[in-house]
């Protein structure tokens, strides 16, 4: 009789310890993955961060630099012509790849004046959101949209006519609906797409 006292004492001190070690465990096991995870609007940030980045160094230290010293130059028929692609293009190029990966992130520069029909917003919240960034560059357009099943995040960025070569080049190129584009004008926007589940 004892003895089964004394075994019950023992086994609920064991359940116990073994409850607070698993509740302790689980502390700590879930707290980084919580505090891992990121809205998706910070991780649109990232994202185009990086886009922006790449594109400015592609621009000014390759494009920029080769033109000068004449050693190649960048142009749309790049393919044809043996050239660099357009600024545009390579992030068009690279948004491509990405795409490729099937991880489901996206991103593509597009306008509510094209140069060409591919680069138009393709559903009603594209269009708005460039109309936004038009009105308020400063903040990105954000929101949940639906792509055929699929629900994803998406997040519109203003792109400003950084360059005088940016409004040269689109206000006289023989496509372009619009020709009275003025230096830091919003011409277009990046879209950027994530996935909200995998
Ligand atoms: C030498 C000509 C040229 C220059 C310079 C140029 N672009 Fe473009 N841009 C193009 C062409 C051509 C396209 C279409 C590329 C495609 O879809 O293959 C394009 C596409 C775009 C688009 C997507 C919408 C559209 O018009 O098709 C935006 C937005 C854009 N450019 C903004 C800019 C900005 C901002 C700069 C300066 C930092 C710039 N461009 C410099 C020729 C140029």
């Amino acid at each position: 009789m004892k003895n089964s006292i004394l075994w019950a004492i023992v086994i609920s001190i064991f359940a116990a310890l073994a409850g607070i070690g698993y509740w302790s465990l689980s502390l700590v096991m879930t707290k980084p993955d919580e505090s891992a995870r990121i809205p998706l609007e910070i991780a649109a940030d990232y994202i185009h961060a990086v886009i922006e980045a790449n594109r400015t160094v592609y621009a000014t230290e390759i494009v920029d630099k080769f033109q000068e010293k004449g050693l190649i130059e960048a142009a749309e028929h790049w393919r044809q012509e043996n050239a660099l692609p357009l600024p545009a293009q390579f992030l068009i190029e690279t948004g491509k790849h990405v795409a490729a990966t099937g991880s489901g992130i996206k991103y593509r520069l597009a306008s509510l004046t094209p140069i060409y029909v591919w680069n138009a917003p393709v559903t009603d919240f594209e269009r708005k959101g460039l109309e936004a960034v038009i009105k308020d560059p400063s903040k990105p357009f954000t929101g949940i949209v639906r792509i055929g099943r699929e629900r994803v995040f998406q997040a519109i960025y203003a792109d400003r006519a950084v360059a005088k070569n940016c409004i040269a080049c689109h206000n006289t190129h023989p496509n372009s609906p619009r020709r009275d584009y003025k230096l830091h004008d919003v011409m277009g926007g990046i879209i950027i797409t994530l996935p909200i589940s995998r």
